[in-house]
């Protein structure tokens, strides 16, 4: 499927939840958000058939979002549902990873092919506090899990803010070493009206990488993945780092996705309030052509391109990123 720009879209972002066990600050308010109630969300059936029906229109990587996917209950076997739709190549999912130690194996067994985490520094107290409340153990856990799993290649998304330190960096730089990772980081989108410290820009980051006696980083092309990162390696590692600029370079040109949100809309654009109601149609005895057609013209809908601005928090968006999926 083709958008009116020209961009093939086969990749579909799926919130299964707007709950989740953390509270990043740049992700949601302090106060956190107005929860949606058990009937407001999408039950599996209802997701599946939608995944089943835009599967057989050009859809083939599905990544499962939240808010925090791990906290749903039966998300192993709507994994295992998903695995066994014809047409599905690439199955992930965005999770912060605090519950994936105890998950992981039979998550993998139920056909997930891999995982990106979010873990935005490697100092307690620091993750303690821009998650308002985690432990960084418990998702150093999660990754060792994935990993153990074959939940592979296992990413990293780190969102600059200044909660970062060189401390991060040095540990990151030793993790690309030891292990087949690849550490994204990825510039704030300020949405919502969330108090976040500006962090450093992407070219400090990769300055100071290149400053720590390993050598200099080096574009790379082969790293899976269906999302804007672009890669890059230094000599010795076996992981990567990998950038991603929705605001200093945008990449809405290349964009191949839909969401659809836990409540049942598709959202042809992250930073966008456009939403098209598929929630109704699947309540209302819709025909999986009628589906599809909320497909199409949510495909129809996708602009061309993002108007967020750098400097400013942007109040016009009323879902925050947890509410989305990222
Ligand atoms: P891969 O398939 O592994 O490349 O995953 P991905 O990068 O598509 O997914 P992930 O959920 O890890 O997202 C990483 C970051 O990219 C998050 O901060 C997302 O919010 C951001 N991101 C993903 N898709 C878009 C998009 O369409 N537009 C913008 N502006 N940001 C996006
Ligand atoms: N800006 C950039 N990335 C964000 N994420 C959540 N909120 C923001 C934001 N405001 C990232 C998280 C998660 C991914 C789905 O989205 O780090 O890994
Ligand atoms: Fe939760 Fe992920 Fe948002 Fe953090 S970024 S609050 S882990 S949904």
């Amino acid at each position: 499927m083709y958008d009116c720009h020209n961009r093939q879209i086969n990749y579909l972002r799926v919130s299964v939840t707007d709950r989740c066990n953390f509270r990043c600050a740049y992700c949601m308010p302090e106060q956190g958000v107005k929860l949606l109630t058990h009937n407001e969300i999408l039950s599996y059936e209802e997701l599946l058939r939608v995944i089943r029906i835009v599967s057989r229109r050009g859809v083939s990587k599905i990544r499962l979002t939240g808010g925090e996917p791990l906290v749903r209950k039966g998300i192993v076997r709507f994994v295992q549902s998903i695995s066994e739709l014809e047409g599905i190549t690439d199955l992930s999912m965005t999770t912060n990873a605090s519950l994936l130690a105890g998950m992981a194996d039979k998550l993998k067994a139920a056909g997930l092919t891999r995982v990106n985490i979010s873990m935005d520094t490697i100092v307690p107290e620091r993750f303690r506090q821009i998650t308002r409340g985690g432990n960084i153990a418990d998702t150093l856990n999660g990754i060792d899990a994935a990993l153990a799993a074959g939940l592979t290649p296992v990413k990293l998304n780190v969102v600059l803010t200044d909660i970062i330190t060189d401390r991060d960096l040095v540990y990151f730089v030793d993790l690309v070493h030891r292990e087949q990772i690849s550490v994204r980081f990825i510039e704030y989108m300020p949405i919502g009206d969330n108090q976040v410290g500006a962090g450093p820009s992407i070219e400090e980051i990769k300055a100071k990488i290149n400053s720590l006696g390993k050598g200099t980083l080096k574009p790379v092309l082969d790293i899976y993945g269906n999302g804007p990162a672009k890669y890059f390696s230094l000599p010795k590692a076996q992981g990567s780092f990998g950038f991603i600029t929705p605001m200093s370079e945008h990449f809405c040109g290349m964009c191949n996705r839909l969401r659809l949100t836990a409540d049942g809309k598709f959202k042809p654009c992250l930073l966008s309030n456009q939403e098209i109601d598929v929630r109704s149609a699947l309540r209302n005895g819709a025909t999986d052509e009628q589906i599809a057609e909320l497909f199409y013209s949510a495909i129809a809908e996708k602009p061309q391109g993002h108007t967020l601005a750098k400097s400013q928090p942007d109040k016009r968006f009323f879902r925050k990123m947890s509410q989305i999926g990222g």
